[in-house]
């Protein structure tokens, strides 16, 4: 069994339940890839500055890469009875090499050596996960390139509003997530100061280099003050921040592709391969895998909160609470990661049913905005023609009769300025067309759009 490190000044053993209650291995253990990195890089530090013999260091450095190997071809045995993942492998170490792995802990303490691993950890799953964020732009794309002759009826308040290209709106989506992607690299730079060398909180009087271990490990630079540098997990609350809005945002995607297959909107459908089906109604097909990412939204925002309720009445520098900060900072990046990677697929199954679509386009109310504007065009001021196309609406939904159908008499009451030419505009092309302004749905724009983000994402 692991020996503890501290036990020395221990008259008695601890009890069981508290060896169980305070022990981290279990979840702490993913975190040994980045224990041993940061291990090396301190005992090439303590040799380069003679505070370790060269020779024990060899035999450290030797030792930890022989622990790494194990790590990654899945023969390193975890002692789940070990206390944290350092003290598991700091005796793993000492069977290895003997006595010179006493040496390694100089001048560090578990408290500066478990921020540096989070935030080794942080900054790698960072680079993963925008990545995959990268991927699923590039699914979301593609289903807008492959589409992007499309317009749909968009929708406020969920009631059907103004045309819009399909493309549009998927790239709506591509924003959100290229916002996502920079909140993540945001908090990767915070997290970017080596805290190793802080030692418990307040520094040592050994001579060592910490910007050379900061530069070995591949960080911007060291961190400045060592009560900060155990005090502070702000970098988990940003990482979990940023994951909790992209999970909203991956929510609301789910939410809209739900909604789109449902039988009364059918704008999608989802391949078979992506849904389930019900144990009791045979004619079901389920959209269980959007259901499960948009619930799977909640675990993250719990996950967020939890820290910020560990983190907000603990006094300054480490406290034993922060080991908590592990298993929802892990959960909500595997959850993220698990959803992107799914979303990347689903959207590679996804139809679009542009007859089905198509059919909606013939409601004109779609157009009111754009006869609007063709008035004011001509003179009319906003007001007075958002009132004389609302008459024109409520007697065609009274009557039952198309804008289209009025006459060129009928028109003119409503407004001198209505001429004939004003059912050139009632139809889903033209209302898209005249959306020229900037980030507009024009398919001009459109089409610019999507070349500029195939330029970024592919580059
Ligand atoms: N398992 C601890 C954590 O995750 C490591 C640091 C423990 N430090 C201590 N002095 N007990 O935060």
């Amino acid at each position: 069994m692991t020996k503890k490190l501290w036990g020395t000044r221990f008259s008695k053993k601890t009890n069981a339940l508290a060896d169980k209650f305070t022990s981290s291995i279990a979840f702490d253990k993913r975190l040994a890839k980045y224990d041993c990195l940061g291990s090396i890089a301190h005992a090439k530090m303590l040799s380069k500055q003679k505070i370790i013999p060269a020779k024990d260091a060899k035999l450290i450095i030797n030792g930890l890469n022989a622990i790494l190997k194990e790590l990654k071809n899945g023969k390193f045995k975890f002692d789940l009875k070990a206390e944290d993942i350092h003290s598991n492998i700091q005796d793993v170490l000492f069977k290895k090499i003997g006595k010179a792995a006493f040496r390694l802990h100089t001048a560090r303490s578990r408290n500066d050596q478990i921020a540096l691993d989070i935030k080794m950890y942080v900054k790698e799953e960072i680079d993963n996960l925008s990545d995959l964020i990268v991927e699923l732009q590039k699914a979301i794309l593609k289903l807008a390139e492959r589409n992007s002759r499309v317009i749909i009826p968009g929708y406020t308040h969920l009631q059907v509003a103004q045309c819009v290209l399909l493309a549009h709106h998927l790239l709506s989506y591509i924003e959100g997530l290229e916002r996502d992607k920079s909140r993540l690299f945001d908090a990767k730079a915070r997290a970017d100061l080596m805290p190793l060398g802080a030692c418990a909180f307040s520094g040592t009087g050994l001579n060592i280099d910490r910007n050379y271990v900061a530069k070995e490990l591949g960080f911007k630079s060291a961190t400045a003050n060592s009560i900060d540098s155990v005090s502070d997990r702000d970098f988990v609350i940003e990482v979990l921040a940023a994951l909790a809005i992209l999970s909203v945002h991956l929510s609301r995607m789910a939410e809209d592709l739900i909604l789109w297959s449902t039988k009364e909107f059918s704008f999608i459908d989802i391949d078979f391969s992506f849904c389930t089906g019900s144990s009791i109604m045979p004619h079901k097909k389920n959209p269980d895998i959007l259901e499960l990412i948009r619930g799977s939204v909640g675990k993250v925002q719990g996950n967020l909160s939890n820290i910020l309720m560990l983190m907000k009445g603990l006094p300054s520098s480490y406290n034993r609470d922060m080991q908590l900060d592990k298993p929802p900072l892990f959960e909500a990046v595997d959850t993220v990661r698990d959803v992107l990677e799914i979303f990347v697929a689903l959207f590679g199954n996804i139809v679009i049913e542009k007859e089905a679509i198509a059919s909606r386009l013939a409601d004109e109310s779609l157009f009111s905005v754009d006869i609007v504007e063709y008035l004011i065009k001509k003179g009319i001021s906003y007001r007075e023609a958002h009132d004389i196309v609302g008459r024109m609406v409520r007697d065609c939904l009274d009557k039952g009769k198309k804008i289209s159908d009025l006459s060129d008499k009928e028109l003119k009451g409503y407004s001198q300025k209505l001429q004939p030419d004003v059912k050139k505009i009632l139809n889903a092309w033209a209302s898209v067309d005249l959306k020229n302004s900037l980030g507009g749905t024009s398919p001009k724009l459109v089409a610019r759009q999507i070349e500029s983000w195939s330029k970024k994402i592919n580059a």
